[in-house]
Order: C-alpha cells, then sequence, then structure tokens
C-alpha cells in the first residue's frame, strides 16, 4: 500500500513534485552500476530511467539522479507553453495497475525548460534525453519546423533528442509517423542536432505495415535509435476509462513487447549502433530484467514509479547485480 493510493489522482499527480523532493532529500544513493555500457560518447551506468511525462519541465532531475536512475528524459517540451487538456486527464486503476491520461503536453515552454535544464545541467552526471513536440494548436504542416526549432534550442545542452509523434493527446500528432514525414524531418533534424543523438518514440497501436513504415523512414532519415513505446487508445475487457486518452501500465505490456520483437527484428541487419529504449508496462525488476533479456538496450518506465515507488531504481540494482540474473537471454 502507498500513501499516494489515498490521495485523489489528480491532486497526487500535482502533489508528486513535493512528494518527491522529500523523499529524495532523504536518500542521496549514487548512480547504481548494474550492465553499465557506453553509447557513442554518453556512459549509462545502469539502464533504467525515467519516462518521458515524468518531469515535463526538468524541474525535478536532482532529485531522480538522487534516486540512482541511470537516465533521465525530461519533457515533452514544446516551442511555447501550453496548460492541460481540458476536463478531466488522469486516472488510476490500482487494481490492474493501470494509468491512463489526456494530458496534452502541458508544459512550461521551451523557454523556460532550457532555463531550468540548464541550472540542473551543472549538477547532473547522468545522460539527459530532451523529448520534444509540436504545440497542440499549430498545424502539422508547420510541425517540421517546431521540431527543427527545439532542437537547435537544446543543441547544446540535450545528451540526444527524443521526436515524440506518438502522443495520443495530442489532435493529428499520429499522422506524422509515416515513413516520408519521418524521413524528412530526420535529414534536416540529425543536420541541426550536429552530432547529438535523435531518437524516434513511436506508438503501440500501428499495425506492423505502419511500423515497418516509420522504421525505415527514420533510419533512412538518420536516426540514431527508437523508443517503444507511448501510451495506447486499446483498452482491456471492463476498462473504465475514457475511451480518448492514452493507457499505460500492466495492460500496456503485451503491446510494448511486441512491438520490441517486432523492431528487433526488422531491424537485425541494419541495426549497427541504434539504440532501443523498451517503456510500457514496465512495473518492478522482473519487468526490467525481462525487457533487457527481449533486447532492449535501454529501459524507462511511468506507471512503475506510482504501483511500485521510486525504489524501483534501488531494487532494480539488487536484483541485476545478483550474479544468476543476465541480460543474454534471448528472446
Ligand atoms: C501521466 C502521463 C503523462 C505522460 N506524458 C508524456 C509526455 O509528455 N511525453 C511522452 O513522450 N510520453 C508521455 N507519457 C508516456 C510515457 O512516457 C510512457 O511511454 C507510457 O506511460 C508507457 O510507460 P508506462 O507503462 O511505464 O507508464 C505519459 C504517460 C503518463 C501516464
Amino acid at each position: 500500500m502507498k500513501i499516494w493510493q489515498y490521495i485523489p489522482a489528480r491532486l497526487a499527480h500535482a502533489l508528486a513534485p513535493w512528494g518527491l523532493g522529500f523523499y529524495a532529500a532523504a536518500r542521496d544513493y549514487p548512480t547504481f552500476n548494474w550492465d553499465s555500457f557506453q553509447w557513442k560518447n554518453l556512459f549509462f551506468a545502469n539502464r533504467l530511467g525515467i519516462a518521458g511525462g515524468v518531469d515535463k519541465n526538468a524541474t525535478m532531475t536532482a532529485s531522480w539522479q538522487r534516486l540512482g536512475v541511470g537516465f533521465l528524459e525530461i519533457g515533452t517540451v514544446t516551442p511555447m507553453a501550453q496548460s492541460p487538456n481540458p476536463g478531466k486527464i488522469f486516472g488510476r486503476d490500482w487494481e490492474n495497475r493501470n494509468l491512463w491520461n489526456k494530458m496534452g503536453f502541458p508544459n512550461d515552454g521551451s523557454e523556460d525548460v532550457y532555463y531550468n535544464l540548464c541550472q540542473a545541467k551543472t549538477e547532473l552526471r547522468i545522460p539527459v534525453f530532451v523529448n520534444i513536440g509540436k504545440n497542440r494548436n499549430s498545424k502539422n504542416s508547420d510541425a517540421e519546423n517546431e521540431y527543427l526549432f527545439l532542437i537547435e534550442k537544446f543543441q547544446a545542452i540535450a545528451d540526444a533528442f527524443v521526436i515524440n509523434v506518438s502522443s495520443p493527446n495530442t489532435a493529428g500528432l499520429r499522422e506524422l509517423q509515416t515513413q516520408a514525414w519521418l524521413e524528412s524531418l530526420l535529414r534536416r533534424a540529425t543536420t541541426v542536432a550536429k552530432g547529438k543523438p535523435v531518437l524516434v518514440k513511436l506508438s503501440p497501436d500501428m499495425d506492423e505495415d505502419e511500423l515497418q513504415g516509420s522504421l525505415k523512414g527514420s533510419v533512412a532519415g538518420g536516426c540514431s535509435g527508437f523508443i517503444l513505446t507511448n501510451t495506447t487508445l486499446s483498452r482491456p475487457p471492463n476498462c473504465s476509462f475514457a475511451k480518448d486518452g492514452g493507457l499505460s501500465g500492466k495492460d500496456l505490456a503485451e503491446k510494448s513487447k511486441n512491438l520490441l520483437k517486432l523492431t528487433l527484428s526488422a531491424l537485425k541487419d541494419k541495426r549497427k549502433d541504434l539504440l532501443i529504449i523498451s517503456v510500457g508496462g514496465i512495473l518492478c525488476p522482473e519487468d526490467v530484467a525481462e525487457r533487457l533479456a527481449l533486447g532492449a538496450d535501454l529501459v524507462q518506465t511511468y506507471s512503475g514509479l506510482v504501483f511500485y515507488g521510486p525504489e524501483i531504481f534501488k531494487d532494480t540494482a539488487q536484483l541485476m547485480n545478483q550474479p544468476d540474473v543476465s541480460r543474454n537471454v534471448s528472446a
């Protein structure tokens, strides 16, 4: 039982930054070392990080680092600040360990987030991915320019970029996952990023052809890896969440694993140093081990922070440092 279980979902979400601050202040773990690896010029002491949307404005980075995470992803940040979608935007199902959200990229905007990250960076010793998205009121025909603007803005300070074209909560965003659009964006994005890796975060709701198209276009455009997956529009039987909005947690796990397997198999011969990050339904240390065994290079969690709690980083380190836990189990 977690204390935050007894607080209404929206309030618990609003209080989370304070709760985390107090929680982390009483701890100062080192960045846990397990399964460390070097990718390009980035060193990952361990392979478990926080997912996009957890620290949207880069205001909690020091706390996450104190809890021992291997890497951070901040954002989604958009060019201009924007508020959440109207109405109910967050729900939890404790029994089934699922979350639901319809947030729609609420964030303080690129100017403020850039400032926050510059302040935070001096203390950070772990890689920071910057997740970027378009503003909800701008047209898809302007999206490419918005992504390029954001990459230019954060180029000097981000360790890597995540192109978010997969949130279900910004109308029309997922239409940008086509082969042609991604190839065109990535060609320009990689130039503006000046050597900083650019990854693409994909939706779990694509069919196999759509996935192949997204992968092909992104790789042809020069992307450095993929994050699989964002939240899903599908619902398990008897689900009480609204039909719109994204579901994450336990009932996303199978879809996320399936996309991971399809992606690994599609990229088998062209994998080179593409980084594959798995996220979706990773709720405990054993899930981390399973996803790595399936072939992911890194893993992330959002729902795990709610249903397991922030000790997931320490407990995962403990599990992964046991001699009989190997990530080299092939899927
Ligand atoms: C409340 C909430 C907000 C989210 N916000 C973002 C976001 O801003 N950008 C993003 O790329 N993903 C966002 N996500 C998706 C997560 O990064 C992740 O892909 C998804 O929740 C699946 O992981 P999980 O099962 O561990 O929650 C959000 C998820 C939740 C639950």
